[in-house]
Order: C-alpha cells, then sequence, then structure tokens
C-alpha cells in the first residue's frame, strides 16, 4: 500500500512538473507574440516593397543572407585592437562594433564598441536608448557615472580590471583621468544600441531646434543658444572638467594620475 502511494506521488509530481513546463512555455509564448524590440530608430510600414524606384525596403533589423552560402568569415570581424583615433575635440573616440559593422550580429541581440581615451579624454554624456551596457577598462583610470530618471548621479572611479553597468536609456559618461591612454571595453544588449548624445541632439540637430524652445527650456538668452549650437555645428565637442577634477585624481591608480 504505501510502495503504491509512493509511486502515484511520483507520478503525480511528474504529472506537475510537465503541467508546468506546458505553462511556462505558453507564456514564452505570449510574450514572443507582442510587438518586437525595435532593432533601429524606427521602421515605418510600406504595403508593398518598390520594384520600381530600385530603393531598397528594410524590415526591422536587416534581411539575411542565404543560410547555405554562409561562411566562418560572416561569423568573424578583425581589427577590434586598432586604437581608434583620438585626436579629436574630445579626445576620445568609440569604435561600434555593431551591426552596421559586423553583419554576423543580426537578430542576436548583442554587440560592443571599444573606446579609446587619450589623457583626460572624454566619452561625452550620452545614452543608448536600446541597451543596457557593460564597460570593462582595459587600461587607465575613468571618472564614470550615470544619471537616473530622477536625476540621481551614480558616479565613481574605475581602475584597471573594474566593470560597470550602465542601464538601458540613461545619461552617462566617462572621462580618463590619467595623463596616459586610456582603453575601455563595452558590451551591449543590442545589435544597434544606437547612441544620442544630449548636447550634440539638443544643440546640433539639423534643422536647428528653434530658439524659442531652446531659450525657454535651458532659461538663457538666444546669444547664449547660438553660442552653444557653434560648438556642435562643427562637430566640437567643449570640454570643462571643472575644478572638482583634482579631488577625483586621488581615487585614481597612481601611476595613471595626472598630477
Ligand atoms: C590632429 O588633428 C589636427 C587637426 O585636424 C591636425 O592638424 C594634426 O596634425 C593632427 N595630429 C595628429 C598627431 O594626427
Amino acid at each position: 500500500m504505501h510502495k503504491k502511494t509512493a509511486s502515484y506521488d511520483a507520478t503525480a509530481a511528474l504529472c506537475m512538473v510537465v503541467f508546468a513546463m506546458s505553462c511556462t512555455t505558453r507564456y514564452f509564448y505570449v510574450a514572443n507574440a507582442s510587438d518586437p524590440a525595435p532593432l533601429q530608430d524606427f521602421c515605418v510600414a510600406v504595403d508593398h516593397p518598390s520594384p520600381h524606384t530600385g530603393i531598397p525596403t528594410f524590415i526591422n533589423g536587416k534581411f539575411c543572407k542565404n543560410p547555405k552560402e554562409v561562411v566562418i568569415n560572416d561569423f568573424l570581424y578583425k581589427g577590434f585592437n586598432i586604437p581608434g583615433d583620438t585626436n579629436n575635440t574630445q579626445r576620445a573616440k568609440v569604435t561600434a562594433l555593431d551591426i552596421n559593422r559586423f553583419p554576423a550580429l543580426n537578430t542576436l541581440g548583442v554587440s560592443m564598441a571599444r573606446v579609446d581615451f587619450a589623457p583626460f579624454g572624454l566619452n561625452t554624456p550620452h545614452s543608448h536608448p536600446r541597451a543596457s551596457e557593460v564597460t570593462a577598462v582595459i587600461e587607465g583610470s575613468l571618472y564614470a557615472g550615470f544619471i537616473t530618471t530622477d536625476n540621481r548621479l551614480f558616479d565613481t572611479v574605475l581602475n584597471k580590471g573594474d566593470v560597470m553597468v550602465f542601464p538601458q536609456g540613461l545619461i552617462h559618461f566617462q572621462l580618463n583621468l590619467g595623463k596616459k591612454t586610456a582603453l575601455a571595453i563595452a558590451a551591449f544588449g543590442s545589435q544597434d544600441p544606437g547612441r544620442v548624445d544630449v548636447a550634440e541632439s539638443v544643440f546640433g540637430s539639423r534643422p536647428n531646434i528653434l530658439d524659442e524652445v531652446l531659450t525657454k527650456a535651458y532659461q538663457v538668452d538666444d546669444k547664449i543658444v547660438e553660442k552653444l549650437r557653434a560648438q556642435f555645428s562643427s562637430h566640437n565637442v567643449s570640454v570643462d572638467t571643472g575644478r572638482s577634477i583634482l579631488k577625483l585624481f586621488a581615487q585614481a591608480s597612481s601611476d595613471d594620475c595626472g598630477y
């Protein structure tokens, strides 16, 4: 009698597991039935691809190569070791290894970037609308931070080997605290995380955002708005590291420290 009950219990337990699994599968199915996450800024629908204009139509993402024609080289990218050119106003260069540079990433939801910093170089405040970011400092020391939707700043000094998360869509930045070059490697949960540079979006849009919007938004006169625009029309970004930078040097690795 006892044995029979045990056997019955085991069968019942198995049934429950199978039932639970089928429920889980069903939940996944429901999730998949919702709108897919955007893989680019927008994808305006058309009724038919136009065969006449010669202009290709796009999908949410990119077209897929015929799997029979795919070869190993399609999955490889070479040259990620090559530093970006930091000879610019910000003294930093982001080399994004996203879908636009690495077609193998299509539909896979991941991408990378390397960020090269000249001494005191700045990766300007920006956000990625489609991805969270995990960044590892490979060389040097960076002052890094992000700002939450309720304007709370989380900031710190990252030394070699430190890894920091930047949540999806939140504005963040990294500043090289050293007199030597620095290198960070970033990973993203999107094939095309996108990048919105805060100042450049607002003051460097084409065409310009109307003066009335910006003077009111920032509570300054239009001369100041013009001055700010002038910084971005030529894609110059001024770097104002401020007085408090001296305090940060104390937190940087001594051999990377500027002064
Ligand atoms: C950096 O850029 C400036 C302006 O474009 C140029 O004059 C200068 O030669 C460049 N320096 C190096 C080391 O490439």
